[in-house]
């Protein structure tokens, strides 16, 4: 028997205030027809005044469990994946077991960026593999929008909010069972410090004492994202003993439809296995995947055995992509 991590249910949540391009023009010299020609972004959700990063996290972590038909007692472990936490300190995912009512187990956020949910994934499972954790909730949340310099019209129109959340289970698996039982197949993780100015915020706790707002040299970022995120993918299948034939739904990081469709060109993979929200949710950095994920798995998409590939790249540089089996 081997030691796998199944995922047992998914929810997410968007808050309510829905920004469109148009809403922006009123603030921004910038237009609909730009946006969209350049990032295939039409709206965005806002989070409320007063509504924090914890606050949409537990919104799609009780939709995970209820989905799983699990409740708080039965997790022991909570990651969430971040880059806006209510505070610098406590970690939102510890602000999120108190909201469940947990004084078990433990909790901790993992900061990569967009590319956290990608990360998360990998540390949750290694933990359940190794008999760390018995069930994991893992989330992606961000209240991106917080981050951003309205003046920026650059970066301003990009980026969104929202949370997407899954409850994983580590299940044992006979050896000739590993072909059919829903798992995480593996993970493969990068990252390169040396172009972590060409993505980042301008503020922290040791430098300016701010939090600070979201710095992009667009062009730069794009030029190392489809190179970065096909190298990971071609990787992890060879890990895997697997073609790009044989991966049924690709969900990619939502950052951008350019960067989505030359990935997927690159890799040889049919747009029609390809999911995109980008156009709904705008770039909502962490939680970008399992909105995406949650979003077909509902649709009634994804079959029981399905291949699906997760890819993300963000700041830090940091990228790389998980394989499940469904
Ligand atoms: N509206 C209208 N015009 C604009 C806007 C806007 N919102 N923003 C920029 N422009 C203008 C610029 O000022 C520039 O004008 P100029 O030529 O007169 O100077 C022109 O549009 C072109 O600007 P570029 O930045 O060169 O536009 P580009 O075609 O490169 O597209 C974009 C910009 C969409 C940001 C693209 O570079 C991109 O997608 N980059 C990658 C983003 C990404 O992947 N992010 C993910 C990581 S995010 C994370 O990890 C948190």
């Amino acid at each position: 028997m081997s030691r796998k991590t199944k995922i047992m249910g998914i929810g997410s949540y968007l808050p309510k205030k829905v920004v469109s391009n148009e809403d922006l023009t009123k603030i921004l010299d910038t237009s609909d027809e730009w946006i969209q020609s350049r990032s295939g972004i039409q709206q965005r959700h806002q989070a409320a005044e007063g509504e924090t990063t914890s606050d949409l996290a537990i919104e799609a972590a009780q939709a995970a469990l209820a989905n799983a038909k699990l409740s708080p007692a039965d997790i022991d472990l909570i990651i969430v994946a971040t880059t806006t936490p209510d505070l610098t300190f406590p970690a939102t995912a510890a602000l999120v077991q108190k909201k469940l009512g947990m004084r078990h187990g433990a909790a901790f956020d993992v900061q990569a960026v967009c590319s956290g949910f990608v990360y998360g994934l990998s540390v949750a499972s290694a933990m359940l593999e190794t008999g760390q954790a018995t069930r994991a909730l893992l989330i992606g949340a961000e209240t991106m929008t917080r981050l951003l310099d309205m003046k920026d019209r650059s970066t301003a129109v990009l980026f969104g909010d929202g949370a997407g959340a899954v409850v994983l289970e580590a299940v044992d698996v006979a050896p000739d069972g590993l072909d059919t039982a829903s798992h995480v197949i593996g993970s493969y993780l990068r990252s390169d410090g040396e172009l972590s100015d060409i993505l980042y915020v301008d503020g922290g706790p040791s430098t300016t004492g701010t939090t600070g707002h979201l710095r992009m040299q667009g062009r730069e970022v794009y030029r190392h994202a489809v190179g970065n995120i096909s190298d990971a993918i071609n990787t992890l299948l060879q890990q895997s003993d697997m073609t790009i034939a044989d991966v049924d739904w690709f969900v990619p990081h939502q950052a951008n439809k350019r960067i989505i469709d030359g990935v997927a060109k690159k890799i040889g993979l049919p747009i029609e296995k390809t999911v995109v929200t980008i156009h709904q949710h705008a770039n909502t950095s962490a939680a970008s995947i399992p909105l995406a994920l949650c979003q077909i798995v509902q649709e009634g998409k994804v079959r029981s055995g399905d291949i699906v590939m997760l890819e993300a790249m963000g700041g830090g540089l940091t990228w790389g992509a998980n394989l499940i089996r469904w």
